[in-house]
């Protein structure tokens, strides 16, 4: 049984597609935690509703980074985690606390990498013109959303879109997206050499999605257990210093 340990600082939304993924399609894996940087983070009461286990290292008490950054491998350690998975987690890492966990911590950024790293990805890829967007799931290295590539979703961008609609269209197909990957970490197929990843067993186009949400395989609007709150990367959020470049 492999164990999944989850870091989320907002909504929750990707956390809450890969357990019900791991749950519907009987994974050979675990949610072993969901830690949070704080009490106060919505994804919380998710997790909390899904019956999955939560902890919080609270980055307030820990203002220097690598006192957080120990009790959060503190905190990961003592779930054992196997894969650890950032969903929507807003806090730079060090280098070091990436090395820890080389090779088995993964992310998901909102955009066609290496178009758009860091933040407002939506924004900028609306004011580019780009006529496609999407979303990445990468290992995490020391480059900001720079990691090795396992896969990618393809959406469209149409003339009348907001950033909200774009977002939004994003985000669905996140939701098809992170657990596909997550799939193939725990079913350990991934390996990485060069800056290049292969799957074991995967042909490579299968790595790329395209307009998940609009194809026959639609998946239904909402997520169960989601709760739609406040973003927490937003500036009344999380501190500036403190975010997370990856959105
Ligand atoms: C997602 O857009 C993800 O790509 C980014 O942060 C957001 C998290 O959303 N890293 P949620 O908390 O999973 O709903």
């Amino acid at each position: 049984m492999t164990n999944l340990v989850i870091l989320i600082s907002g909504r929750g939304s990707n956390m809450i597609a890969i357990a019900d993924a791991c749950r519907r399609e009987g994974w050979p894996a675990r949610i072993a935690a969901v830690i949070a940087h704080g009490a106060d983070v919505p994804g919380l009461q998710a997790a909390r509703a899904l019956g999955l286990p939560t902890d919080v290292v609270d980055g307030r008490a820990h203002p220097e980074r690598a006192g957080r950054e120990a009790a959060l491998a503190e905190c990961i350690d003592r779930h054992r985690a196997d894969i650890v998975v950032l969903a929507g987690y807003m806090r730079i890492l060090s280098p070091e606390f990436v090395q820890r966990y080389a090779g088995r911590m993964v992310n998901i950024h909102p955009s066609l990498l290496p178009s758009f790293p860091g933040l407002h990805t939506h924004r900028r890829a609306l004011e580019a013109g780009v006529t496609a967007h999407g979303a990445t799931v990468h290992l995490v290295s020391d480059a900001l959303d720079g990691g090795p590539i396992l896969a990618q979703a393809v959406v469209p961008v149409h003339d009348d879109d907001d950033e909200a609609r774009l977002a939004a269209r994003v985000l669905r197909a996140e939701h098809r997206l992170y657990p596909m990957a997550v799939r193939w970490m725990v079913e350990g197929r991934v390996a990485h050499r060069d800056g290049r990843v292969s799957i074991d067993g995967i042909d490579h186009r299968l790595r790329c999605l395209y307009a998940p949400d609009e194809g026959p395989h639609a998946p239904s609007a909402t997520l169960p257990g989601l709760v739609e709150a406040p973003r927490a990367d937003t500036p009344s959020g999380l501190q500036q210093q403190n975010r997370r470049a990856d959105q």
